[in-house]
């Protein structure tokens, strides 16, 4: 099975010329999903993960799934004032402007091995982030996988600059 044949190419979104990839009709079809996620599993227990953090919002509907399958923890990333208690942010840039994201402070142990994980590599800046924000809080990033790579922006690239190794089931070159 092509995992691509599953996934929708949506012309001018969110903006005119941008070729957006839509993963809803992968969720939507449940023979594709379970390949999807059984691929997946089988390259992220390759990184020898205690804890699964999962990217707010469509990286959530990866990483339940796979945390469920591979016996671990499931850590949720989330944009700006969403989770309760305490927390810790970590700022990064956008290409206008900057965001932030978060976690719950003793989330996760110190040391625990964890991989990240979110529904689509670009410009890689958000799943930077989620490293970089993992790494304050002591824990040990061994690798980050997607469903979707698009190869022709930098995202790979930063990830490689930090230092995680990364897997995904379908890279686009335009
Ligand atoms: C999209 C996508 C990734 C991120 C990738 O999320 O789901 O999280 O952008 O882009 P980057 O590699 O250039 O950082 P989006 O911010 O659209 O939000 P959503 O997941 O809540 O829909
Ligand atoms: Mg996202």
């Amino acid at each position: 099975m092509n995992i691509k044949d599953h996934i929708r190419g949506v012309p001018d979104f969110p903006k005119p010329g941008i070729l957006f990839y839509d993963i809803s009709t992968l969720l939507a079809h449940p023979d594709a999903w379970q390949v999807a996620m059984g691929r997946m599993a089988r390259e992220i227990i390759k990184f020898q993960p205690d804890v699964l953090a999962g990217i707010e919002s469509r990286g959530f509907l990866v990483t339940a799934p796979l945390a469920l399958k591979l016996g671990c923890g499931f850590v949720m990333l989330r944009k700006k004032g969403k989770l309760p208690g305490e927390t810790i942010r970590h700022d990064y840039e956008l290409e206008y402007g900057t965001d932030t994201i978060e976690i719950q402070k003793n989330a996760i142990a110190e040391g625990s091995r964890v991989v990240i994980l979110d529904d689509l590599l670009a410009t890689g800046g958000t799943m930077a982030a989620g490293v970089q924000l993992l790494r304050k809080i002591g824990a040990h990033v061994t690798g980050a996988g997607t469903i979707i790579d698009l190869a022709f922006l930098p995202g790979k690239q930063r990830l490689k600059e930090l230092d995680v190794p990364f897997t995904c089931l379908a890279s686009y070159d335009d």
